[in-house]
């Protein structure tokens, strides 16, 4: 590729949106990141090469002026609220981010011809799968809003493929983790409700003690199976589906995850020898919601997408995540 290309990114202030900002700049892409740093931080996207506009996907005459004033091959869209408790609490917050944000900006895409898009998915539209490895073809029935939105959006996206020639790539992650290998940037949320963060900070004494949400499940060792998958892969990945999109119209979903279950207890003990400090935790509830244990079968993504996951074990993950809180711990001392 010899012109360098423009893509715009929405949320890409956010966890997994300012990892592929970083990927994109070293393709040689430019990225124009659209944030309205609710939970995204602008510090993620000072890099040399990257454009930061401040704006929110509900006001659509701001999203019009980026798009005439920029030039865009692509979009890569990451913004939308992602905590499943909370969407239960606060459906309506959840469809009008979610949805209502999504169908501002795929109106605007057509009307300035911008035709290709890569859309956050997640694994959650699967609700509580009867199989494992989870292939893309498995009956999808959110068990949340945060799910629904998500469903509803592929939905969307699939008739505007039909209607309007769009080109667009759905990608389902599963447990994304770990950090980038600089300890720059990484999993920065205000308030934290994901496991290996927890546990760092739990054993780091920067957080309360994990609380285990059941070991009652129907795994060997009681606790929840989760698919963890390193942020930088999931970048990867969307820079695979922005060249897949060259091949021609059309809706295509992929789940990404590297195909391993890891319990609840494993990914704690990974935490406890990487970082070389014990994790301390209670037992308690089952959290509401929860499936017993979600693993992708990501081999569409292997085979169409030639998607080649770097750092798939959970040591690594584990250790990148560390390396970054160690950061944010002294990095300033
Ligand atoms: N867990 C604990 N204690 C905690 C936090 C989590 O035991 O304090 C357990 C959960 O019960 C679960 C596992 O750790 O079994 C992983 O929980 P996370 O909250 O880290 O992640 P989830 O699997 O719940 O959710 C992730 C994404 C969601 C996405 C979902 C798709 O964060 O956005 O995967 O399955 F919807």
């Amino acid at each position: 590729m010899d012109r360098r290309r423009h893509v715009l990114i929405c949320g890409g202030a956010g966890y997994i949106g300012s990892h592929m900002v970083r990927a994109l700049v070293e393709k040689g892409w430019e990225p124009v990141v659209f944030d309205n740093l609710s939970t995204g931080h602008h510090e993620s996207v000072q890099h040399e090469g990257v454009t930061l506009i401040r704006g929110d996907l509900m006001d659509k005459q701001s999203l019009r002026r980026v798009f005439a004033e920029y030039s865009f091959d692509a979009v890569a869209h990451f913004a939308g609220l992602i905590a499943v408790g909370e969407s239960v609490l606060s459906p309506l917050t959840y469809y009008q981010n979610n949805v209502a944000g999504t169908l501002n900006l795929v109106e605007v895409m057509v009307e300035s011809h911008v035709l290709r898009l890569v859309f956050s998915s997640t694994a959650a539209v699967y609700g509580n799968p009867g199989t494992e490895p989870i292939p893309e073809n498995h009956p999808c029935l959110p068990l949340n809003p945060y799910g629904h939105s998500k469903l509803m959006v592929e939905t969307i996206l699939e008739d505007c493929c039909q209607a309007y020639g769009l080109r667009s790539v759905a990608l389902r992650y599963f447990n994304a983790a770990g950090a980038h290998p600089s300890g720059e940037i990484g999993e920065a949320h205000a308030s934290e409700t994901h496991l290996i963060p927890l546990c760092i900070r739990a054993a780091m004494g920067t957080g309360p003690e994990l609380k285990i949400f059941g070991d009652d499940y129907l795994t060997p060792d009681g606790t929840c199976i989760r698919d963890y998958v390193h942020v930088c892969d999931l970048a990867d990945a969307h820079i695979s589906a922005l060249e897949f999109m060259d091949q021609g119209p059309g809706m295509h979903v992929f789940n990404l995850g590297n195909g391993n279950g890891f319990s609840v207890k494993e990914v704690l003990a990974a935490v406890e020898k990487v970082g070389g400090k014990p994790v301390p935790h209670r037992m308690a509830q089952r959290r509401a919601g929860d499936a017993a244990v979600l693993v992708a079968d990501s081999s569409r993504a292997r085979r169409e997408l030639g998607w080649r996951p770097r750092y798939s074990d959970i040591e690594t993950i584990v250790r990148h995540a560390w390396n970054w809180h160690m950061q944010q711990k002294f990095g300033g001392e």
